[in-house]
């Protein structure tokens, strides 16, 4: 009822009358002034006269409503430990595929290889649960095509040159602006589910404990709408795992990257591994030439670029 209301008021620049939205939506007056009441407590500014109700602004929340056709997949809370959390929780229940939770902010955000991830009011966090025909061990795609396809959002609506660290970390001028977790469950062959947990620094300004970290404000001094990224990076992402484009992932994966042709340093949860990054397998597993000609390649890591 929420997005009917909202798109009749935006639809028109002016006023519209309680009668003509209470004749399209077939529900009394009274009804429509409760609708109107709620709205305003999330923060729409809606003005009300004689004549009728008039949208002067809307929140930037990406509140279900404003994601038309996907509107019963979009799980908003303002404030969650982990949108992973319940996002595993929903998925284990059956939920559909690209049931998407997001939180305004996080209590327990968490990271790759069990770092805290901060949450602030002012980022964007979600996770979409997503249920691919595919086995675990091409899974990998599924966050690599992620990443390169919010790269590819904020490219188009910042026009800013968004870069992705190997696994799927997201850089501007090498300074981290975006991280994704993937979690699975899996029979032998056959993904359940993967839960693909998105953290982007917007509008808030990323802690001082991580120097190598910006935000879109940073970047562009101004605020931009968390809103309009979710709206079109959910669409498109969709999209995009249903053409032949997921298949081609790998190869659009490196157009993106800055991590081949680079010496790394990569961090896994039993080593530390120091050499050049010549290129990824099928899986998405990093393949790196050590300083004594060796090949390793590395399923599960932490990359650094080393910088000399
Ligand atoms: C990383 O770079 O270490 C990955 C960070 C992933 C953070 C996101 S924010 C939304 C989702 N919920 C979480 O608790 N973590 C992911």
């Amino acid at each position: 009822m929420k997005s009917w209301i909202l798109k009749n008021l935006r639809k028109k620049e002016g006023v519209v009358s309680g009668q003509a939205l209470s004749a399209q939506l077939g529900i009394s007056r009274v009804a429509i002034w409760k609708h109107i009441q709620q709205l305003q407590a999330l923060g729409y500014e809606i003005t009300s006269s004689a004549k009728g109700y008039r949208l002067v602004n809307s929140p930037d929340v990406p509140y279900p409503w404003e994601f038309a056709d996907r509107e019963s997949k979009i799980i908003y809370y303002a404030e969650l430990t982990s949108t992973m959390d319940a996002a595993k929780h929903l998925a284990r229940k059956g939920c559909p595929d690209f049931t998407t939770v997001i939180a305004g902010r996080q209590k327990n955000g968490r990271g790759r290889l069990n770092r805290q991830w901060l949450s602030e009011k002012g980022g964007l966090y979600f996770t979409m649960v997503l249920r691919p025909d595919l086995p675990p061990v091409l899974s990998f795609r599924v966050g690599l095509l992620a990443s390169v396809t919010l790269a590819r959002i904020l490219n188009e609506i910042f026009g800013i040159d968004v870069r992705v660290k190997w696994p799927n970390d997201l850089l501007v001028d090498e300074r981290k602006i975006c991280g994704i977790l993937s979690e699975l469950e899996a029979e032998v062959d056959q993904v359940a589910f993967i839960n693909i947990g998105i953290g982007l620094n917007v509008n808030n300004d990323p802690s001082p404990i991580e120097p190598a970290a910006t935000s879109l404000k940073n970047i562009l001094g101004r605020k931009v709408s968390i809103k309009e990224i979710l709206v079109r990076y959910l669409d498109l992402f969709e999209a995009q795992m249903q053409t032949p484009a997921y298949d081609e992932v790998i190869e659009q994966w490196k157009q993106f990257t800055v991590t081949l042709n680079r010496d790394v340093r990569v961090v896994t949860t039993h080593e530390v591994l120091t050499g050049k990054a010549i290129d990824i397998d099928d899986t998405g597993a990093l393949v790196l030439k050590c300083s004594d000609g060796s090949l390793q390649t590395i399923r599960y890591g932490d990359c650094f670029h080393q910088t000399h």
